[in-house]
């Protein structure tokens, strides 16, 4: 059981955007309260922002950050976040059974995002609101001045426009727990309007359709059809969502969760194509997979069932395995590897909700298991990301049937010459791995770090022991005449540079 990979700079796939890099935060659980946010914590600074959490979002690596929601922004009224804080409504969120306060909104975030120097990514609400609401956000954040709504901007003191470029239409129309759920021709026709008219304020803006929610919907295609027959020429991308459960312990079928990440990227990509053939449409729509991870889903119910109407609550706070790790690790290979056609991706979420990063209210802050894979892609993905053809062998799985164990995507950086290979051994045992790197004449091995999860599968970082799943460095890969062979660890992920 070897598997071979030959890497040629010449089947290029496309640049890495930056923005594959991107994370969420919603008002959910405490993402925002507790998590970026939390006045009078030891680590915050003088507006409640918490400074450690602010230098793990730098460590992590995280390019563009989608806010405020998430399920949270069908209800959600951007008024109430705004102006003196003394003054902000308390409210109900229904997605959450939470009491919303409005100690935070969009100023604030804006400010957390400029700190945290990532990209603003906007969500409106398109459940419970409609094209006017979505007019008037876009007025207050991107307009520069000179009209009531982006006077109130200034006055509550942000003189110049936010100039925020990515939006989101609304989320998730297709879910039947969305507030405002719509079909898919109610909501494509808002849809288009709300993107029409957004455009006729700032025509620089980006827009991104409502895909479906994951590729298990009874409507998924069909709803991405429908959508984008109104929505295609309007929008600039189509959302897609997912989350991984590995609740049921089938660690072989978890490790193969990549491959339906891969299938639901094609099947979107078709989907969008045959409307662009159908309208005789020249530009090609991209995917913007805006919320993926894993998921223990099964608990969320729980957390739901066990309280009244209270205020930023725990919610999904799931503690992340090695195993964890190493299908994140994997996402995001697969999210590079449609670099031409997925042009924004955003990890859900940033802090506590299901998060890379998280904290205690009044405490410390640490890296889960899937941070790492993460802040080293993000660190590395640099370049133009090379088509690869591994020849790996199999495995079967229930959810997924006979899938490969291993998976890889190569990235080139021309600037600096060197390439980085990232790969995942889905596999229970060591896999070696022939690398063929002559198409890049003169490559000695520059690292090798690796995830593996194979010891320890359900290992996990706590507050207590915060560095028990880290990058362990192995063995330099020492290519000779363009050739080496490494060993990639039982259930693994796997980083390795040349230059
Ligand atoms: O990220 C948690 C939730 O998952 C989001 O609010 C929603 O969009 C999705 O269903």
């Amino acid at each position: 059981r070897t598997a071979q990979l030959t890497i040629d700079p010449a089947f290029s796939i496309g640049p890495a955007d930056r923005r594959l890099f991107g994370s969420f935060v919603e008002h959910m659980g405490r993402c925002v309260y507790g998590g970026i946010y939390e006045p009078g914590h030891p680590n915050a600074d003088s507006r409640g922002l918490r400074r450690d959490v602010l230098e793990l979002t730098r460590e992590l690596g995280v390019s563009v950050v989608r806010y405020p929601g998430g399920n949270f922004v069908s209800g959600y009224r951007w008024e109430d976040g705004v102006g003196p804080v003394g003054d902000r409504p308390r409210r109900l969120d229904l997605a959450w059974k939470t009491i919303e306060t409005n100690a935070f909104g969009l100023d604030e975030f804006m400010t957390w995002a400029a700190e945290a120097g990532v990209e603003p990514m906007m969500a409106v609400n398109l459940g419970t609101r409609g094209v006017q609401e979505a007019l008037d956000l876009l007025e207050y954040a991107n307009h520069p001045g000179g009209t009531a709504l982006s006077d109130l901007r200034r006055k509550h003191g942000a003189e110049d426009p936010y100039g925020v470029q990515l939006w989101c239409l609304g989320n998730e129309m297709d879910g039947p727990w969305q507030v405002g759920h719509k079909t898919a021709d109610e909501y494509g026709r808002l849809a288009a309007e709300a993107a029409r008219a957004m455009k006729m304020i700032d025509p620089s803006i980006s827009l991104v359709a409502c895909g479906s929610s994951n590729r298990r919907m009874p409507t998924f295609a069909a709803w991405e059809a429908t959508v984008l027959e109104h929505t295609y020429e309007h929008v600039d991308y189509i959302s897609a969502h997912t989350y991984y459960d590995p609740s049921d312990g089938d660690q072989a079928s978890i490790l193969a969760s990549a491959v339906d990440m891969d299938n639901f990227i094609t099947e979107v990509v078709a989907t969008a194509d045959h409307v662009a053939a159908k309208q005789r449409q020249k530009r090609k729509l991209k995917i913007s997979f805006d919320e993926w991870n894993v998921w223990y889903e099964s608990r969320l119910q729980a957390d739901l069932d066990r309280r009244g109407w209270v205020e930023a609550p725990a919610l999904i706070e799931d503690d992340f395995t090695a195993v964890d790790a190493v299908v994140v690790g994997d996402l995001l290979i697969t999210l590079l590897r449609h670099a031409d056609r997925v042009g924004v991706a955003a990890q859900a979420q940033l802090a506590n909700v299901i998060a890379p990063i998280r904290t205690r209210n009044g405490g410390p802050a640490w890296r889960q298991s899937i941070f790492h894979p993460f802040a080293l892609t993000a660190r590395y993905a640099r370049g133009t990301v090379l088509r690869t053809e591994p020849v790996s062998p199999r495995y079967d799985t229930k959810r997924y049937g006979d899938v490969p164990v291993l998976d890889t995507v190569a990235v080139h950086d021309e600037e600096t010459g060197e390439l980085t290979v990232f790969a995942v051994n889905r596999g229970s045992e060591d896999l070696p791995l022939d690398l063929d790197l002559r198409g890049l004449p003169g490559m000695s091995g520059l690292s090798f770090q690796s995830i593996a999860a194979g010891s320890d599968p359900s290992a996990t970082n706590t507050e207590a022991e915060p560095d028990r799943v880290t990058p362990r460095e192995l063995p330099t890969p020492t290519p000779d005449g363009g050739r080496c062979t490494v060993r990639l660890p039982a259930v693994s992920w796997s980083v390795l540079r040349f230059g």
